[in-house]
């Protein structure tokens, strides 16, 4: 599904992630984890083109698109949950969602399909369609974050860090969502901190450290490493 490879990519100051090489298989969970300032983030915008400044391989079904603006890479089918549920405060749950639906193919039948869809994967912002987006939660916002990806029909999504400060029963509410998703065959690429969120979740995870893949292992081998912040220390001496 995603073949990267020799990419890195940088803010005009010298790359800040450097020759990344990483293949997501079509149907597959892969995590990406890593300390704070690794180039996660950073690894996402330079994948769905966020971040221009990149050169190097991304492949997606044979296709190019290192050289693409970011709403040709949505089309393409890859789209990214932003870090900190960027949305529109001032619009309602149900015009922030139909912002995703803008390179959808189909037409107003398709867009409601999308809708349902996704309703009934989150019956929350179906309840609340018409409340003000600034106004939810935080839970519920990144909801809609993850709902406005879907709305696009996407074929890879990557999702950056959406548990991040949601009380636990919100991140339940979330991972079952995304275990359904999951079960529908999307393919995804989570960044993620917490390793009890993250492995149980995937096939297979990276570790990124200054801006480098410095591991790349199945995740049940990873889970059995218990001490995520010595595993980084000793990644990182080595760099
Ligand atoms: N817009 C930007 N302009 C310049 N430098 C940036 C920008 N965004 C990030 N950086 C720098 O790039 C490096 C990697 O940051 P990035 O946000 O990709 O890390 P991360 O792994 O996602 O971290 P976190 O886990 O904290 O989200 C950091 O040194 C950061 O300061
Ligand atoms: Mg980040």
């Amino acid at each position: 599904m995603l073949e990267v490879s020799g990419l890195s990519a940088g803010y005009g100051h010298g790359s800040v992630v450097q020759d990344i090489n990483l293949q997501v298989a079509r149907g597959e969970a892969v995590a990406l984890l890593g300390p704070n300032g690794a180039g996660k983030s950073t690894l996402l915008g330079a994948l769905s083109g966020t971040l221009r400044e990149r050169t190097g391989a991304v492949r997606m079904g044979g296709i190019d698109l290192c050289g693409l603006p970011s709403h040709a890479i949505v089309a393409a089918g890859l789209v990214q949950v932003p870090e900190g549920r960027r949305m529109f405060a001032p619009m309602s749950v149900e015009d922030n969602l139909r912002l995703g639906t803008v390179r959808l193919q189909g037409g107003s039948a398709r867009v409601a399909q999308q809708f349902d869809y996704v309703y009934q994967l989150f019956p929350r912002l179906a309840e609340r369609r018409h409340q003000l987006a600034g106004t939810l939660s935080g839970g519920e916002q990144q909801m809609v974050a993850i709902g406005r990806a879907l709305m696009s029909s996407p074929r890879l999504l990557l999702l950056d860090e959406p548990f991040l400060g949601l009380a636990p029963l919100v991140v339940q509410e979330i991972r079952h969502a995304l275990d359904a998703l999951r079960t529908t065959g999307l393919t995804m690429l989570l960044v993620e901190q917490k390793l009890d969120i993250a492995l149980p979740f995937t096939t297979r995870a990276y570790v990124m450290v200054k801006g480098r893949i410095a591991l790349e292992q199945p995740s049940p081998q990873l889970a059995a490493r218990a001490d995520l912040g010595q595993l980084y220390f000793d990644l990182a001496k080595d760099r």
